[in-house]
């Protein structure tokens, strides 16, 4: 669902399901020769976000803990913020997308780091207080909910096979330790995905 959502925020939303976050449907933007920055990039969206942006040639900006520089920058990001040494909001300006895959309350502070006419996806979109700001910039907001896609699956697979999307792993778990899993879910700062072995 990672990918899935990474794609269907950035590339097509591929169906017409009514979004339960806003009632108009979300359109991608173009992202050719733009610069994007990732909020979150080293976690299961965010990572997959940054290469899909990459791959469609844009420059992009990584912002995500120190500890995640070097497997952020092997995935493709052109510059990167470490966000506990600098807040991003006030380090960058003029960007054209932000990817905001931590999102809630605080992504309006990314407003200030778009161009007039750029975009903001909060990825969570629950809680994000529009009082106006956005459009008095020019600024899109936009959000939606993933949903599940073969279709979508079936074109991203070629991506994965080429070594074009790379799958981070951030721990591999016995099926039946599935609770220790959940357990490293909690605590967060995850670098890409838990997986989960079966054999
Ligand atoms: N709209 C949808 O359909 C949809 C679908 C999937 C997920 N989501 C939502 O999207 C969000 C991300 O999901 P995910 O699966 O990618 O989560 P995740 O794997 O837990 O990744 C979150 C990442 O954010 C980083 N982070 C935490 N605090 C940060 C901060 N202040 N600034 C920058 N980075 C920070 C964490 O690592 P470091 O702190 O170490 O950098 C981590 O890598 C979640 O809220 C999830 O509920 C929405």
């Amino acid at each position: 669902m990672s990918v899935l959502t990474a794609w269907q925020f950035l590339i097509t939303q591929g169906h017409d399901v009514v979004n339960p976050l806003q009632p108009e449907q979300h359109v991608p933007v173009p992202l050719h020769g733009r610069t994007v920055l990732v909020n979150g990039a080293a976690g299961g969206v965010g990572h997959l976000a940054l290469q899909l942006v990459k791959w469609r040639g844009a420059r992009v900006i990584a912002v995500a803990s120190g500890v995640r520089e070097a497997m952020l920058r092997d995935l493709g990001a052109d510059a990167f913020v470490d966000y506990s040494r600098a807040a991003p909001e006030d380090e960058i300006r003029d960007v054209d997308l932000v990817v905001d895959a931590v999102g809630g309350a605080k992504s309006p502070r990314f407003l200030r780091t778009l161009k007039p006419g750029g975009a903001l996806f909060p990825i969570f979109g629950l809680g994000y207080e529009d009082n106006g700001e956005a459009a008095r910039l020019g600024i899109t907001v936009s959000t939606t909910q993933v949903r599940s896609s073969g279709a979508q699956l079936a074109e991203i697979a070629p991506l994965l096979n080429d070594g074009t999307l790379r799958v981070a792993i951030d721990s591999v778990y016995p099926l039946a330790d599935a609770s220790r899993a959940h357990e490293r879910a909690a605590k967060g700062h995850l670098a890409g995905k838990i997986l989960l072995k079966v054999t």
